[in-house]
């Protein structure tokens, strides 16, 4: 493992382990489905295994400051560890947060601070975190949406967002399962 990756662990591994261990159990998922897309990848396996090892800091109970966990994690990167901007930004908008933003009148707010994101890194991050259940196994897509939509239920705002994000993450995953397949 590089140092930014080794360092996001570490991290990640302070703030979720103990509080939160399920979802550190999901995270360890997450950052192995990063660590597997490295063929595609290529100078970026590193920030995208950082990446994901990071995407879920913002639950952390010390983090949370607005309760929308991709803002308070991106925020606590920037403004505690002066990360990597790039790093940043995926954690900010992994697997569409953009749309629950939305949802919970953050949007403008997450835009303005964190801006736009390589596409490639966008869609790899979203094929880690929505292949990977929540206690870290390996899950199609289409069962992790459901998965998500079965555990807030409906008329949550989670469950519109995902929703409404559903099409996009499918087909992002599907976009990188192609790649993997023509790297193999
Ligand atoms: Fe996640």
């Amino acid at each position: 493992m590089n140092s930014i990756a080794k360092w996001a662990r570490e991290v990640a591994r302070q703030h979720l382990e103990a509080p939160l261990p399920r979802r550190w159990s999901h995270t360890q998922g997450v950052a192995r489905q990063a660590r597997s897309l490295a063929p595609i990848l290529g100078d970026d396996a590193d920030l995208l295994e950082a990446a994901a090892w990071l995407h879920d800091v913002g639950y952390a109970p010390d983090l949370v400051v607005t309760g929308f966990h991709p803002l308070d994690g991106a925020r606590y990167l920037r403004d505690v560890h002066q990360a990597d901007e790039h790093l940043c930004r995926l954690v900010a908008h992994h697997s569409c947060a953009v749309i629950e933003a939305r949802e919970r009148g953050l949007a403008d707010m997450l835009t303005a601070e964190f801006g736009d994101t390589p596409p490639d890194l966008i869609e790899a991050l979203i094929y880690c975190d929505m292949t990977t259940s929540p206690d870290g196994e390996y899950l199609p897509v289409e069962e992790r949406l459901a998965e998500i939509l079965a555990r807030y239920g409906d008329g949550h705002l989670v469950a519109r967002a995902i929703t409404e994000s559903s099409p996009i993450l499918i087909t992002a995953v599907h976009r990188v399962q192609d790649q993997m397949l023509a790297v193999s």
